[in-house]
């Protein structure tokens, strides 16, 4: 039976995603993405060759898999260009199974320019690829979209108008060097073969896999609590991360999304400034990052480590009509004393359940069974707490250490 599957993020982004969606890609027709750009970073290890993927959906890596770049998605056309090819020089092949949306906002040189001076200033730690400037132009109705390409002239004109106002923006607002308007117009029409191959009405290939009852997987990118809405704004990213962002994303609206698997590890990281109210500066949160890798997949920076918020969580869910809970990282939390969850605030500072630690390692272990009584708590209470099902655990970064129960 086909059934749409729905994979995002519960926290601030980085949750692992990227191998649960290549995990479910088996019985899948398509995977979709949304929204955001290239500041995503899934890294995927299969067969012990590690693959970071900006843009490009997870399902890239199985041969038999469409893969979509939906209309909500803000396009870097030199980003698409240098991921393309460095898949391609692994011998993975896009004919006819990667397509992209003609509704697509593109980023130009003067976004990622306007992103970064801005960042040094206001300071939201942004990942600097031109994420907020791309979206704030498609809000203002002045972007260039994928679909321009049809008509170069008009291009050429759109261009211009946009990179002089970019030009002045940077000029005069922030007394920085402007972009010549004719390299930027260069740099994009030299992409232009992109269009030619990949450009496509995204809308109709989704209305054509449905009634065919094909299975399409939407991958999330960043994570609920970065959502332009419903995260910790202004500390968040500038697109629809959470279930809603599909429907506007993709133009499928939310009754074809027949399953949620919300995506948390069992701590919290967090990139970039904002608030994390059960964040560590002890040695706990030094063991979490150095155990956990947590260094940035984009940007190289090292994560904000903390214990788990069950109070978020629970946000997250609701907000996101998760039906199944993955948990990840579990084995990170291998070797801890003690490990705490955050149930609720008071006067502004986190609450904490204290929970005993566990001697046998998480690590590795495949079935639910097997898992440490300890560990076995730890998961009940979350789901407890939270009133969702945990039916993916993920006990390490390969495909295989990964536990599946039933939903
Ligand atoms: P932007 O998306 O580059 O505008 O950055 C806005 C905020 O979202 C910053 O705090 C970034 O660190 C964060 N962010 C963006 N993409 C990711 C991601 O894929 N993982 C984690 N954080 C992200």
């Amino acid at each position: 039976m086909s059934e749409n599957t729905l994979i995002l993020g519960l926290q601030w982004g980085d949750e692992g995603k990227g191998k649960i969606v290549d995990a479910l890609s088996n019985d899948i027709h398509a995977v979709c993405r949304f929204q955001g750009g290239h500041n995503a970073g899934h890294t995927i290890k299969v067969n012990g060759e590690q693959t970071v993927l900006h843009l490009i959906p997870s399902g890239i890596l199985h041969p038999n898999i469409n893969c979509v770049i939906g209309n909500g998605v803000v396009l870097s056309l030199e980003a698409l260009s240098k991921e393309i090819n460095k898949l391609k020089d692994t011998g993975i092949s896009f004919n006819n199974r990667f397509h992209i949306s003609s509704g697509c906002c593109l980023i130009l040189p003067t976004h990622i320019r306007i992103d970064q001076v801005r960042d040094k200033k206001e300071s939201i730690g942004t990942t600097g690829r031109g994420i907020g400037p791309a979206y704030e132009d498609k809000i203002a109705r002045r972007a260039i979209r994928f679909g321009d390409f049809e008509n170069e002239d008009l291009l050429n004109d759109k261009l211009s108008k946009l990179v002089n106002y970019h030009n002045k923006v940077l000029d005069r607002m922030y007394d920085e060097e402007p972009i010549p308007v004719d390299s930027v117009i260069d740099e994009i029409l030299s992409f232009k073969h992109l269009y030619d191959d990949y450009c496509n009405d995204t809308q109709d290939l989704l209305f054509n896999w449905v009634n065919e009852k094909k299975s399409i997987l939407f991958e999330g990118a960043q994570g609920t609590l970065l959502d332009i809405d419903q995260g910790t704004y202004p500390f968040v990213t500038s697109s629809s991360t959470t279930a809603g962002g599909v429907s506007t994303g993709l133009g499928i609206g939310p009754k074809y999304i027949d399953k949620v698997i919300g995506i948390t590890k069992a701590y919290t990281t967090r990139v970039g400034e904002g608030p994390f109210m059960t964040e560590l500066f002890d040695e706990d949160g030094k063991m979490l990052a150095k155990k956990g890798h947590e260094f940035g997949a984009t940007t190289g920076r090292p994560r904000r480590c903390g214990w788990l918020d069950l109070v978020a969580l629970k946000k997250a869910v609701f907000t996101n009509s998760v039906t199944d809970l993955c948990l990840t990282k579990l084995d990170v939390l291998d070797g801890f004393k003690n490990i705490s969850v955050c149930v609720d605030y008071k006067n502004n500072e986190p609450v904490y359940k204290i929970f005993d630690g566990w001697d046998d390692k998480t690590e590795g272990v495949t079935e639910y069974d097997d898992l440490t009584d300890n560990a076995k708590s730890y998961i009940n209470f979350i789901e407890n707490f939270v009133g969702c099902n945990i039916t993916i655990v993920s006990t390490g970064p390969s495909r295989d250490q990964t536990i599946t129960r039933e939903s």
